[in-house]
């Protein structure tokens, strides 16, 4: 199963995809948290990244389409996989449909588009927690962790993410309208798209995702 979550940054992509890989039993692929595990590991990679991330710009299209398609072409992604962040610009959409015609392994099966207004997005940005570890999500108000500072899952310590202060996750808003949002009308055109409203609480979200992918 090839699933795409498509939205705006602090749409609940990440949420929902932590969740949702586990239930479904397939692979989660981050772009933005590849990117951050290469700037941890201090790889060329990530330090390129990073000039882009800081400024709330996407990192160009041959790098990322580069590393997500090396990515998915790995033994874990065998069963299927959820995409959460990439594709984002129409050329990253066009290389991975030609990727999948290429291998033969049937296109994207579903994309679930998370639709929220942009000033909800700024809140829940502003608020965002994720851990050292494995880049899970919280929010101060709407998902506080159990404990304060720790990361329920795994323990690791909470940070907030530097592009998510308010100067940068406006400039995050304004890529996604230009450069992103195109996709909806691309996979609508395909067929594949099912739109879920994002701004309900975390489990109607994830109980709408659930009946898309039925
Ligand atoms: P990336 O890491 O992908 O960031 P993003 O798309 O901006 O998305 P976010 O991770 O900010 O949001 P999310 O939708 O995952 O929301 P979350 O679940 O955390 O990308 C970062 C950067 O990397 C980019 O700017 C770019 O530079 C680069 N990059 C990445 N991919 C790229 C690509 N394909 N091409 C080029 N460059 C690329 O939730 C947000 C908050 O809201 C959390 O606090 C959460 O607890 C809370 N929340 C979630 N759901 C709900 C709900 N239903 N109600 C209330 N609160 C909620
Ligand atoms: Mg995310």
């Amino acid at each position: 199963m090839h699933v795409i979550l498509l939205g705006a940054p602090g749409s609940g992509k990440g949420t929902q995809a932590v969740t949702l890989s586990k239930r479904l039993a397939i692979a989660h692929i981050a772009s933005g948290d590849l990117f951050r595990e290469e700037q941890a590991k201090g790889t060329e990679l990530g330090r390129l990244a990073k000039q882009y991330m800081e400024r709330g710009e996407l990192v160009p299209n041959e790098v990322t389409i580069k590393m997500i398609l090396g990515r998915i072409g790995r033994a874990d992604c065998a069963k299927g996989y959820i995409l959460d962040g990439f594709p984002r610009t129409m050329e990253q959409g066009m290389a991975l449909d030609a990727a999948l015609a290429k291998e033969g392994k049937g296109g994207i099966d579903r994309v679930v588009y998370i639709k929220v207004s942009d000033g909800e997005l700024l809140t829940r940005l502003g608020g965002r927690w994720i851990c050292r570890a494995a880049q899970h999500p919280y929010h101060v108000v709407n998902n506080p962790p159990k404990t304060a500072g720790k990361c329920d899952i795994d323990g690791s310590a909470l940070y907030q993410r530097a592009d998510d202060s308010e100067e940068t996750a406006r400039k995050r808003l304004e890529v996604y309208h230009q450069q992103t949002a195109p996709l909806v009308q691309h996979y609508k055109e395909q067929g594949v798209l099912t739109e879920v409203d994002g701004q309900q609480s975390i489990e109607k979200v994830a109980l709408r995702l659930a009946s898309a992918l039925q």
